[in-house]
């Protein structure tokens, strides 16, 4: 039998577990033509969830379109992947795609044979411009060929803090903010798993998109839900969890969403029995870090020795104030400054938050929360 785990990003007809509230919250907020901050940390199950609330708006008759931003190295870039998913979407219908290629005339589609997906769409641009003034232009297009479509359109932009990495990123902030304010009838939602970088975007001040949009954080998954979620697929895939075990895999994790399916897959993968025991957690538990530890070591190769020394010291302690003078001498701190510096470093880099049960500060990923515990 197959495994019935998937850890990858999950299509909107794969089982799900839960987030019923978000999608019915933010179909509402893209049909009322609202823009979203999307944001959790990474693996939560964004992309995974966009799709669904996608996939229940095409339904109804909205356009969408989906651009991952991810890798993103210049500014023609953002117009390019723009273009590049309407014709894609587009392309489903014929009158559309040719009424796309009319107003959309700055970008020209290619469609290329692909073995996999049966074809490939990029696009070329037909214009001299580059930079801001391309940008503006193929927004600026978009905005009209969205007016002619009553039932509107939902534009998802994901990983969009990566915008902050190109040159003259403000200025690209301010173009995109001035245009999206006039599309009147669609729905932007930016999604994005480095928190600071994205919601920085919208809540500071002097920003071109402060206070644009409705923030909207994804938690994770709920204990009951996920632990009905286990139980089932193991039963789709003829072996047995009992509800206890399955409670101990969320709990080890404390439902994160990720998790929830990489530790069950393993699960099965590596147990002959049909019924699941706390044993077959463990050893999950444990293969999981060891694959992972290349990862993990990967990030810490990319830290500076306070950094990591802040890293173990919250994985051994998570603490609500790194400052704290008791905290500092207990793990060898001598410099407020310093440490203060690695702490907003490591939060950038979105490896530690501040839980809001506690108020706490501690290592987001649990897996790799728990290498670190076991020290340098
Ligand atoms: N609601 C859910 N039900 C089951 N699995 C989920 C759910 N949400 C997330 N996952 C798991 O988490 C993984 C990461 O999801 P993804 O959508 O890529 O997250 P993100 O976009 O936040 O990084 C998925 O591959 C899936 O295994
Ligand atoms: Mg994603």
């Amino acid at each position: 039998m197959r495994n019935p785990f998937v850890i990858r990003e999950i299509e909107a007809d794969e089982p799900f577990c839960d987030r019923t509230v978000e999608l019915r919250e933010l179909a509402s907020y893209a049909s009322s033509f609202s823009n979203v901050v999307l944001y959790s940390p990474r693996r939560y199950g964004k992309t995974s969830l966009i799709k669904r609330v996608q996939k229940e708006l095409q339904d109804k008759g909205v356009m969408t379109i989906y651009a991952d931003f991810f890798g993103l190295v210049s500014i023609g870039e953002v117009a390019n992947r723009l273009a590049e998913h309407l014709y894609a979407y587009c392309h489903k219908d014929e009158s559309l795609f040719k009424k796309a290629m009319k107003f959309i005339k700055i970008w020209r589609p290619v469609i290329r044979p692909d073995p996999d997906s049966g074809f490939q769409i990029t696009v070329e641009q037909t214009t001299q411009h580059s930079g801001l003034d391309l940008l503006k232009e193929t927004f600026d297009l978009f905005g009209a060929f969205a007016r002619e479509h009553m039932n509107g359109f939902h534009v998802v932009l994901d990983e969009f803090q990566e915008i902050t990495t190109l040159k003259d990123s403000v200025k690209i902030e301010g173009v995109l903010r001035s245009q999206i304010q006039t599309h009147r009838n669609v729905s932007y939602f930016f999604v994005g798993s480095r928190r600071r970088l994205l919601l920085d975007m919208f809540n500071e001040q002097k920003r071109p998109f402060y206070k644009s949009t409705v923030n909207y954080p994804l938690d994770p998954l709920p204990r009951k839900e996920a632990v009905e979620f286990i139980v089932d697929r193991f039963l789709a895939g003829g072996k047995e969890c009992p509800s206890e075990i399955a409670e101990l895999v969320y709990d080890r994790v404390g439902g994160y969403p990720y998790y929830i399916q990489r530790i069950p897959f393993d699960m099965w993968e590596q147990s002959d029995e049909k019924t699941m025991t706390a044993r077959d957690c463990e050893k999950a538990l444990s293969s999981i870090v060891k694959i992972d530890t290349p990862f993990y070591e990967s990030i810490l190769s990319g830290l500076s020795i306070i950094q990591k020394q802040l890293l173990y010291a919250l994985a051994k302690e998570p603490f609500p104030n790194p400052l704290n003078p008791k905290f500092m001498i207990r793990h060898k701190f001598t410099s407020p400054g310093s440490t203060q510096a690695a702490h907003k470093k490591l939060i950038t880099l979105d490896l530690v938050e501040r839980s809001d049960d506690d108020g706490r500060y501690r290592v987001i990923d649990p897996l790799f929360d728990s290498y670190l515990k076991r020290g340098w």
